[in-house]
């Protein structure tokens, strides 16, 4: 069988983060023929819709890297009942510019640790 490519967003920067922790359990669990790719988020400008007359080049980095995979693996916390900034702002620049939706028709999952009792559910 052919290997299945899943990028991994983490919407978590912190070094301790107890789901980057999780992501990497995932990887270590998941049958062989999955290969993860770690997406980087943290260097991404603010979006802004003016970006779409000319794309900055991180902006283009992330929607080619999230193009080249066959599935996407989120890993979130849950920032004041929603979803941390970074990831948003990701998923904001790699859904635009309009009609380029670099996650249109791939299959997606979305896990999630957090201290708080709603784990992370409403992120
Ligand atoms: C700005 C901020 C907001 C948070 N809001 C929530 C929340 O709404 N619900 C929750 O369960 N935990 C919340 N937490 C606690 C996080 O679940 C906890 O810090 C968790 O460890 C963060 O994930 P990480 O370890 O992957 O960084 C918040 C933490 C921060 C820093």
């Amino acid at each position: 069988m052919s290997t299945i490519k899943v990028a991994v967003l983490v919407g978590s920067l912190r070094k301790a983060s107890i789901n980057k922790r999780l992501a990497r359990a995932v990887e270590r669990l998941a049958p062989k023929d999955f290969a993860f790719e770690h997406i980087r988020i943290d260097n991404l400008p603010l979006y802004n819709q003016d970006f779409d007359a000319d794309y900055p080049a991180e902006g283009k980095r992330l929607k080619q890297e999230i193009e080249a995979v066959d599935a996407l693996l989120f890993v979130t916390p849950e920032y004041n009942r929603g979803v941390p900034g970074v990831l948003k702002n990701a998923l904001d620049v790699a859904s635009r510019p309009w009609g380029t939706n670099s996650f249109a028709g791939k299959p997606g999952a979305v896990i999630g640790a957090s201290i708080g009792a709603t784990g992370s559910a409403l992120a």
